[in-house]
């Protein structure tokens, strides 16, 4: 059986589809990875541009994903979700089903910075720099949790 890991941000635009990339570069097909947005105003859409640009720059096409709404049964389907910042963490906990699916659920930077509970920055209202430094953190974070997984 693979194991299943999902990342979630808000949109399901910006964050969660260059870590969703980044993480399924950094591991074997055994594994599956997929991203939602607690919100579903994108569904459909493909990433942000700026996202699908930094990505191509660091040699990886995030262009075949479209944004999806996180749902209930994400809690079952998958081992682990890691979601981007604190509002997101609010979000997917407020709809855990029990206390067992909540310990699913982790902020992606607390892999780097442990207990910090620092967000990734929402890049959607700045500039190309913001999706470049979201890059390198969620690169270095997926670092930590592909050494993990492969244990
Ligand atoms: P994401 O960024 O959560 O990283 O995908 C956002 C994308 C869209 C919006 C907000 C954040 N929006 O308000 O439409």
């Amino acid at each position: 059986m693979s194991v299943k890991i999902l990342m979630v941000c808000l949109g399901n635009i910006c964050r969660s589809p260059l870590a969703e990339g980044i993480l399924r570069s950094k591991l074997s097909e055994k594994f599956i990875v997929d991203s939602a947005g607690t919100g579903g105003w994108h569904a459909g859409e493909l990433p942000d541009k700026r996202s699908i640009a930094i990505a191509r720059l660091k040699g990886l096409d995030i262009s075949n994903q479209r944004a999806r709404q996180f749902k209930v049964s994400d809690f079952t389907t998958f081992d682990h979700i890691f979601v981007m910042d604190n509002t997101n963490y609010k979000e997917v906990i407020a709809l855990a089903p029990n206390e067992a699916t909540k310990s699913k659920v982790k902020l992606i930077l607390n892999e780097i910075f442990p207990n910090d509970n620092n967000d990734v920055p929402d890049p959607y209202y700045g500039g190309i720099d913001g999706f470049e430094n979201v890059y390198n953190m969620l690169d270095q974070a997926c670092d930590e949790i592909a050494r993990k997984l492969k244990k």
